[in-house]
């Protein structure tokens, strides 16, 4: 059997999440291994310790090379949009063939011509997005590939970030024994799996709350517009409860999840938890609602915060297509409801479809294989001559695992 096996992995605050999809012949995705690790190697989305990040990358992989079946041996890496800058650019070159029809390597040339930018030093880039092709003086064109012409034109979103964060990004993957075969900016991951095709063209505001950093995104015209990241996430939440209630944040934590809810007018009244006690003692009884309060009190923060680098961004009054939030966060039970109060804004919380990966904390490690499916299918082998979308010319498909299934 031959199988176009993908690997994405987010290397979050809180877990490595590593997922493994099959991309059908028929175009459809299956998801054949999952892997999560809790990594504590990072703060606030920055790696801090290389040891323990290396270790949770290990521990994910092997779970999901159980799954598999196989060997994993290279992986796309998402890549945080802290410090990193989107730059508009174009890129011009002469159809090469002598029928003047245009081909992929002209596509792949002009994209590199896009890429001619002046850098700093301390900066690379990550990824080269093209918005239109324009042939021959005609804009709006969205694949070139076939059509005959003498000049051709991209207008093209040059993502770039800073050397050093992504080179211990790298060096975690590598020291953990996978080949980086490319990186998406998880922001364009979050949107393949949370935003619709209206949602794109509309305007919609994407939020990942994660456990160390709220990523928000805005999306218009069917391209990402802006970005930017908070240093800010669950895990304030959890230590607010820590230190709320005096107790360690083991307990905060697992408090947190079997019983939080987003605002204190939605707990019940007469509602109460048993707080286990150090050294023997009896339990505490905590009333739920004083739980909600904690948690209500900074998600009111977040989505304050997230509010006003907004309007810094320009933009103060609601997309119409509303605010989607993802991410472990969005699972607080309420937040949908408190969020749009706060927010003045329709709000909704997207996952995965998958069986296995329906949650939002799978949303960026899923969009990730549907960006490379995206951008990159024609890269695939069986896939040749049906070509799905814009190539991506920054990452190139290694079909791993296809000569093992032979
Ligand atoms: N059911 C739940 N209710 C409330 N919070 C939850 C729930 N499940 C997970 N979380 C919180 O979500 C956070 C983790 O989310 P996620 O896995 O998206 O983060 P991450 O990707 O590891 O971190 P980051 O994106 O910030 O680098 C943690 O703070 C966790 O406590
Ligand atoms: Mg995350």
């Amino acid at each position: 059997m031959r199988r176009n096996l993908i690997c994405g992995m987010d290397i979050g605050t809180t877990h490595v999440r590593v997922i493994v999809g099959e991309l059908n012949t028929d175009g459809t995705i299956s998801i054949v291994g999952v892997g999560t690790s809790p990594s504590n190697g990072l703060k606030k989305g920055v790696i801090v310790d290389l040891d323990k990040t290396v270790e949770a990358i290990t521990d994910a992989v092997e779970e999901a090379e159980r799954m598999v079946g196989s060997a994993i041996p290279s992986t796309f890496l998402g890549i945080i949009g802290s410090h990193v800058q989107l730059i508009d650019n174009r890129g011009v070159v002469a159809v090469a063939g002598a029928d003047k029809e245009i081909t992929e390597d002209d596509v792949e040339r002009v994209l590199q011509a896009a890429k001619v930018i002046a850098l700093p030093p301390d900066r690379e880039i990550i990824d080269v997005i093209p918005r239109e092709f324009i042939v021959d003086g005609y804009d709006g064109i969205y694949d070139p590939v076939g059509m005959i012409g003498v000049r051709l034109e991209v207008d093209a979103m040059v993502i770039t970030g800073t050397i050093t964060s992504l080179r211990n990004l790298y060096r975690c993957v590598e020291r953990a024994g996978l080949e980086i075969e490319g990186t998406v900016l998880t922001s364009l991951a979050n949107a393949e799996v949370a935003l619709s095709r209206d949602e794109l063209e509309l305007g919609t505001v994407l939020v990942d709350i994660g456990g160390g950093t709220t990523e928000i995104s805005v999306y218009q015209n069917g391209h990402l517009k802006n970005i930017s990241v908070l240093p800010i996430g669950g895990d304030h939440i959890t230590s607010d409860i820590a230190v709320g209630l005096k107790t360690t944040l083991q307990n905060a934590e697992r408090l947190k999840l079997d019983h939080g809810i987003a605002a204190q007018h939605l707990a019940a009244d007469d509602k109460t938890i048993e707080l286990p006690q150090i050294s023997g003692k009896k339990p505490r009884i905590v009333p739920v609602k004083e739980l909600a309060m904690i948690i209500e009190s900074r998600l009111v923060e977040i989505l304050h915060i997230a509010a006003e680098e907004l309007a810094e961004m320009g933009y103060q009054e609601p997309l119409p297509g509303g605010i989607v939030l993802t991410g472990g966060v969005s699972l607080t039970r309420g937040i949908v409801e408190l969020a749009e109060q706060v927010l003045q804004s329709s709000v909704r919380v997207a996952q995965p479809g998958y069986v296995g990966v329906k949650s939002p904390i799978y949303s960026t490690a899923v969009g990730i294989i549907h960006y490379i499916q995206h951008t990159q299918m024609h890269n695939l082998k069986g896939f040749r001559g049906s070509r799905a979308s814009i190539p991506g010319f920054f990452l190139k498909i290694k079909n791993w695992l296809l000569d093992m299934f032979d």
